[in-house]
């Protein structure tokens, strides 16, 4: 959870505008200095509340924690943090705050679309989840932002975030909220992420430093168990090797995707079936199974199987640093992780068998590598990057 990102710190101490780590990881510290407006933004990130509750994004984007915040770190905060809010709390009145703390979990309401219900209340228009906070790191590298893909600007994106989480009592303008984008594209976890999004150099899968990773490898190319969905320069899209590309329905590049989390496994929330209903409003689909979130079918028209609790395909490059894992954080560390895709692979069996516990190891092994902490192949990479770091 707090690795530290070796490379880049040591290179920070070169440089001006490199603030010192607090403790974890510290995704503010990059090897860049800050721009006028990139400086605002960070202070605009850290401290602007917009008149509500006293949070800012800050808040649960904590830049001395990898960008984000887990029940380990919760746990050392004072209880008037303004994390703790009762928008937040288990029963809305701010009594008690479990699901935050076990899972680092804040809810989020959900307006449906006319085609969506819950098949146990048709009349229902709003349902709230419960999320985790995916890292504020590594975004310059994307383009759909938050588990249901619902945005697809960094200045949308935060502006529904300060609705759904300040209760604010002004409404952002449109240069903060560009501000706090720009500041948010300078924000790494990985060296590699930042070149790919800083001068569009793909970044290759390093080899592996040991056998155990130099094994693992072979899991994230692109024809590989984990690589068919993770794939790409970011290891977040659908590869050509996918069952569904391969059979014809879907295309390689494609976002999202469906793993039943939440569904199977660890189950931090209750589920419902969910109702798909035509312009007339009659019922003409019901999900086999519950979920507790539908995912991207509140975005997206349930036009195949998988879109009602699918979820966009979340980058690996980092993911190691920022446990606890998925859209509901149903998976607390990366053995937990690993088991619930093995009770994915149990279920649809075209992705491949069921890992065993020595080719899981090789997994983990393989996605610390591409987590937070530098490697070999970062350092061979350090003199021209040092050049690079000067255009
Ligand atoms: C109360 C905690 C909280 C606060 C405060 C908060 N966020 Fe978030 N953030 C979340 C959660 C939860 C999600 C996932 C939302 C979803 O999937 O619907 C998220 C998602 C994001 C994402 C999408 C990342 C990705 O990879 O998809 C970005 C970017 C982000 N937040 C930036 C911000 C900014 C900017 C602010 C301040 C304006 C902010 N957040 C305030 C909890 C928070
Ligand atoms: C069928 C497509 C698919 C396959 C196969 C797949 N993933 Fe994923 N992965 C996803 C999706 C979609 C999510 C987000 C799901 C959610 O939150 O409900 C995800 C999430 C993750 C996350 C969590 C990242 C975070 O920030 O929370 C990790 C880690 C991960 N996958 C690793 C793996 C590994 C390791 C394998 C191979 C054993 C694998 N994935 C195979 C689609 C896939």
């Amino acid at each position: 959870m707090n690795q530290k990102i070796g490379v880049i710190l040591s290179l920070c101490s070169l440089v001006v505008g490199c603030v010192a780590p607090a403790g974890g990881a510290d995704v503010g510290a990059n090897a860049e200095a800050l721009s006028r407006e990139e400086r605002r933004g960070r202070s605009l990130f850290q401290h602007e509340t917009f008149g509500g509750n006293g949070r800012a994004c800050e808040t649960c984007h904590r830049l001395d924690n990898n960008g984000t915040i887990d029940p380990e770190f919760i746990a050392g905060l004072d209880p008037s943090d303004p994390l703790f809010r009762p928008i937040d709390s288990d029963d809305g009145t701010g009594a008690t705050y479990d699901q935050l703390r076990a899972r680092a979990t804040v809810n989020v309401t959900l307006r449906l679309p006319p085609y969506l219900r819950p098949c146990n209340d048709l009349s229902a228009t709003t349902w709230t989840v419960r999320r985790s906070v995916p890292t504020s790191a590594n975004v310059a590298a994307e383009s759909v932002f938050n588990w249901d893909a619902s945005a697809t600007s960094l200045d949308d994106q935060a502006l529904g975030a300060v609705f759904a989480h300040f209760e604010p009592t002004r409404t952002p303008t449109s240069d903060e909220l560009l501000a706090i984008a720009a500041f948010q594209e300078t924000l790494f976890t990985r060296r590699e992420v930042r070149k790919l999004a800083r001068r569009g150099r793909v970044p290759e899968l390093p080899r592996g430093n040991t056998p155990a990773q130099r094994r693992g490898r072979d899991f994230y190319l692109p024809e590989g168990q984990c690589g068919v969905c993770h794939s790409g320069p970011m290891l977040n899209e659908l590869s050509a090797f996918h069952p569904d590309v391969v059979a014809g329905g879907r295309s390689a590049g494609e976002r999202t995707a469906m793993i039943l989390a939440g569904t199977v496994g660890n189950r931090p929330q209750p589920g419902v079936q969910w109702c798909v209903l035509n312009p007339a409003g009659a019922v003409v689909l019901r999900t086999p199974v519950p979920f507790a979130d539908p995912g991207i079918a509140v975005n997206t028209f349930p036009n195949r199987p998988g879109v009602i609790g699918g979820f966009k395909i979340p980058t690996l490059w980092g993911a190691a640093g920022t446990a606890p894992f998925f859209h509901d954080a149903s998976a607390l560390d990366l053995q937990q992780m690993m088991d619930h895709y093995n009770l994915f692979f149990a279920r649809f069996s075209q992705f491949g068998p069921q890992l065993t516990p020595a080719e899981q190891a090789d997994a983990i092994a393989y996605l610390e590598l591409l987590g937070v902490r530098g490697n070999r192949n970062d350092d061979d990479d350090d003199d021209d990057d040092d050049d690079d770091d000067d255009d």
